[in-house]
């Protein structure tokens, strides 16, 4: 490849080509790869190795020494300060990514301003104008909370702006796809764009000691744009998450070098903007379908906290030599595993119909927990009888049909109890466990069939799926 000479870069993965392709080598991606220009590189080559100084011994240290927790900067938004693991943290760079629409701008504009009273703060949109901004802000009723703004895309002018003893403390970017770096000829938005301005921000952020807060917008895959190496040179990486059409808003850590990672913060957006939830079980449950068939309330666990879902599914006669499978908040492996077990162990039969699961609300859940609400789901769908409405059902299921024990089932009968629920159906309780706890029957399940049996899910699971087919 003639060195300066345009070279193609995937826009997913961030691999080069010399020549262009309709396939990446490196990820797979359909047509990914665009023209860039390389930045200038530092020479290289056999004559400089030669040349090359020799390295200097470091300075090594011990592990052990007294250092300071790092202060954090709180906003005072409880559920955006529990998913960065209590509050923000100076000098660290934060990347929230979310579908177009999903409200970021309006979460870190309500940010900026609940961090304007601690430190001077400042929010810049390479997307709007200042009025659009200024308008979003007085319909929040936040205008007067002393956030400064600016209208700008180039790095050159942010970083003037910021490099200043008197400079901000804390800087939202909307949005890193925005930004340009005046040396490079790559487009906004491009893998090299995106990558240079990134860096130069974030260098910036650890030497002025201000918390940089970046917008990046997700590719059709749900990525955040870009390469990942952007996701790996910032501290803490957030996604912005919910299903059009419902309020609901998820804002969830995938990385933080600050905290963990579990954590969900639950906001409602209404028309002046987003309202935390405190309470997500009671809005999750609360367009229940009560006395329906395939309905079930799992228990979870979110992080920290304990959160109630509704687990629904559907049982229809399939049209198809192979049958369709759709999960919606679940894992759809998982799901082949619950029916596998729940047609080898309890003689259910899936094999003729299509088998839709979902999860309420728009929540993703990932735990194990869950097969038990699920086999609860799938078996009160194939049979046609409700799951009984004041139980909730959670526990692992192991390839054999066995019930096992998962973490924390305390707080999970506790936050049923909370919501009026009154029985659950969960795995044999450790020994000296209390029966009934926070005014909840616990049903000991040691395996799906048992669930089945006490339910009468099963009894006549074969049967019905079987009429709809052959009927
Ligand atoms: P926005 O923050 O602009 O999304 P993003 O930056 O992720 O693209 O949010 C836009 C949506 O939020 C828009 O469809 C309207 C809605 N919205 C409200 O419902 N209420 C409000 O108070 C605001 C500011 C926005
Ligand atoms: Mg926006």
């Amino acid at each position: 490849m003639a060195r300066g000479g345009p070279q193609y870069v995937c826009q997913s993965c961030g691999a080069v080509h010399p020549k262009w392709a309709g396939r990446c080598d490196g990820c797979g991606a359909w047509n990914s790869l665009a023209e860039e220009v390389p930045a200038e590189a530092p020479p290289q080559g056999p004559g400089l190795s030669q040349r090359r100084r020799r390295g200097r011994v470091l300075e090594v240290a011990s592990l052990a020494a007294d250092v300071a927790p790092p202060p954090r900067l709180a906003t005072g938004i409880g559920e955006f300060d529990r998913v960065t693991g209590g509050g923000l943290v100076a000098g660290s760079a934060l990347l929230i990514g979310g579908d177009p629409g999903i409200g970021k701008s309006t979460l870190l504009l309500q940010v900026s301003a609940a961090l304007a009273a601690e430190v001077p703060c400042l929010y810049v949109s390479g997307e709007e104008a200042l009025d659009q901004i200024r308008l979003r802000a007085i319909r929040l009723g936040i205008a007067s909370h002393g956030v400064q703004v600016a209208a700008a895309a180039s790095v050159g002018d942010i970083a003037a702006t910021l490099d200043r003893a008197t400079g901000p403390g804390a800087v939202v970017v909307d949005s890193i796809q925005t930004l340009y770096v005046d040396g490079l000829e790559s487009a906004p938005g491009t893998v090299t764009q995106v990558r240079a301005s990134v860096q130069e921000l974030i260098h910036l952020a650890k030497r002025r000691g201000f918390v940089l807060l970046m917008v990046g917008h997700v590719t059709k895959e749900g990525m955040i744009a870009g390469p990942r190496v952007v996701e790996h040179m910032v501290d803490t990486v957030l996604y912005f998450e919910g299903e059009r059409g419902h309020p609901f808003r998820i804002l969830r850590a995938v990385k933080n070098r600050f905290g963990a990672t579990d954590e969900i913060g639950v906001f409602q957006m209404n028309d002046r903007g987003l309202a935390e939830v405190s309470n997500p079980s009671a809005l999750f449950l609360a367009d229940r379908g009560r006395d329906a068939s395939g309905c079930c309330v799992f228990a979870g666990i979110e992080g920290s906290r304990p959160v109630l879902v509704e687990i629904q599914s559907l049982i229809a006669p399939t049209a198809f030599a192979t049958p369709r499978r759709a999960v919606v908040g679940w894992d759809g492996a998982r799901l082949a595993m619950v029916m596998a077990v729940l047609e080898a162990r309890c003689g259910l039969a899936f094999a003729n119909a299509d088998v839709y699961l979902n999860v309420a609300g728009g929540l993703k859940v990932s735990e194990p927990a869950a097969d038990l609400a699920v086999a609860a789901a799938l078996a009160s769908a194939a049979s046609g009888r409700p799951m009984p409405e004041d139980a909730v059902v959670f526990g692992e299921i192991g390839l054999s049909g066995e019930v096992r024990a998962v973490a924390r089932d305390e707080a999970r009968l506790k936050e049923a109890a909370k919501l009026g629920f009154t029985q659950a159906f969960a795995p044999a309780r450790r020994p000296g466990g209390a029966a009934r706890m926070g005014g909840i029957a616990t049903v000991e399940i040691a395996h799906v069939a048992d669930l089945i049996a006490r339910t009468g899910g099963g009894a006549t699971g074969k049967r019905t799926v079987g009429r709809a087919r052959y009927g």
